[in-house]
């Protein structure tokens, strides 16, 4: 007999849920910490910090395999409901070992050392950038520094810089765009160009290999066998696709924290060595990726819970990262916070592995950003949230005004 489910109806996916994910979740922590939801086919959700890390310490049982069911539609994966797309994102869809060169042969061009050749060539472009839009006083983060991730993927690819806006535009479109509008058929005609175009470089780098970092994945062997291209290019997409949004979405978290933080503001500009301090604090209070799942491969409990194999399980990192046994006073935002652990990177053997990507990109936004318009002013009446099929809690259209108190002096 099936035991009786705690349950608890969280669509993680609707407006709702979106509106009140802070409040539900604190609810959860204390009456249900593990619970059942029928939506999406049903999920485990897990809110407190201790089960949701345990969870991805336990890749053997707690799998991101993508799997495909006999009917042809897929299973599992690092999402709910599952992606039903025919390729599988590498490494992130897939378990170890298969997935351990790949993640190793990334995580090599991703390293802080590794990094720091491109910390000059980022600041220029984030300069460059700041000069085109500071004559109309405001730019929109989305559409202006949203290209900024793409640029720097140009040069961990070791691309045409060029082609920044051709490799960020379409994995910000999926988020921001409608449905069925010509705009949305137009960035999945662009999305095809880029696989295209990434397929190509993969086959002539393994052809003609150079001194690069796509030339090392694709001549990376495992068992003695180079890694298949098609494993390499999902990879290459991976990169993308993880690093593109939720980078721009970590920035608007991070400089609304700032606005609304007179007192935080102050600091950051009088001493920026502060900075990196400040943008983990408020990536922890606000997520970029609101939650990870993963299926279950063996029956198992989970606090006294008894869940089966084959089930999913989703992981909010929201809450994980406002649980107060980990984060004392959860909801105040303190840039000294002693315990840094939160959970905004994931954990375990598929924890982000661009996270000193994400952090130099930030940091060095942040820190230009503050230079040179001390005074920006987020224009929160003209914000606007994602809600639905994102899986990326950030904003489709975010403008900041760059100089405000100077705007209103000229008046
Ligand atoms: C603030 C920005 C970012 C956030 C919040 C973030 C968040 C995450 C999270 C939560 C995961 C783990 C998902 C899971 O376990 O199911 C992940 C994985 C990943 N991220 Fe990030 N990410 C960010 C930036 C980046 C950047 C800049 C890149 C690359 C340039 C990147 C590339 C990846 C890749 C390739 C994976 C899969 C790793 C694996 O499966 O081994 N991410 N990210």
């Amino acid at each position: 007999m099936t035991p009786t489910r705690p349950t608890c109806p969280v669509d993680h996916h609707s407006a709702d849920y979106i509106a009140n994910a802070q409040e539900t979740h604190a609810r959860l922590r204390e009456e249900c910490p593990v619970g059942w939801s029928d939506e999406h086919g049903g999920f485990w959700v897990l809110s407190r910090y201790r089960e949701i890390k345990d969870a991805l310490k336990r890749p053997e049982l707690f799998s991101s395999a993508r799997i495909q069911r006999e009917d042809g539609t897929w299973d599992g994966g690092a999402a709910v409901p599952a992606n039903q797309s025919s390729t599988l994102l590498y490494p992130l869809e897939i378990d170890p070992p298969e997935s351990s060169p790949y993640r190793a042969a990334i995580a090599k061009w991703m390293s802080r050392s590794a990094l720091e050749q491109h910390r000059e060539p980022l600041t220029a472009y984030i300069n460059a950038t700041l000069d085109r839009v500071e004559p109309t006083g405001r730019m929109d983060i989305v559409t202006e520094i949203g290209m900024m991730p793409g640029y720097m993927v140009a040069l961990l690819l070791g691309i045409d810089p060029e082609l920044a806006p051709r490799i960020a535009w379409p994995f910000n479109a999926m988020d921001v765009l409608e449905r069925d509008t010509p705009e949305f058929a137009e960035a999945q005609e662009q999305m095809g160009w880029l696989v295209g175009f990434l397929a190509e470089l993969c086959r002539s780098r393994r052809e003609n290999p150079g001194d690069d970092n796509v030339s090392a994945l694709v001549m990376t062997e495992f068992d003695g066998e180079p890694l298949p291209l098609s494993g390499c290019l999902s990879t290459i997409m991976t990169v993308i696709g993880g690093g593109v949004a939720t980078t721009t979405a970590a920035l608007e978290h991070c400089l609304g924290v700032i606005d609304s933080h007179p007192e935080i503001r102050a600091r950051l500009i009088a001493d920026p060595s502060l900075i990196p301090q400040a943008v983990e604090e408020a990536i922890r209070i606000h997520p970029p990726v609101l939650q990870v799942a993963r299926r279950l491969l063996e029956d198992t409990t989970v606090d006294g819970v008894q869940m089966f194999a084959g089930e999913r399980v989703l992981g909010s990192v929201l809450s994980a990262n406002h649980d107060s046994s980990v984060f004392p006073n959860p909801e105040a935002i303190d840039i000294d916070r002693p315990v840094k652990s939160h959970l905004t990177f994931g954990f375990g053997v598929h924890r982000c592995v661009g996270i000193e990507v994400a952090r130099m990109e930030l940091n060095l936004m942040i820190g230009s950003l503050l230079k040179r318009f001390p005074d920006f002013r987020v224009v929160r009446e003209e914000c606007r949230r994602f809600v639905g099929e994102s899986h990326n809690n950030g904003y489709s259209v975010f403008p900041i005004e760059l100089a405000p108190k100077m705007a209103a002096a000229a008046v």
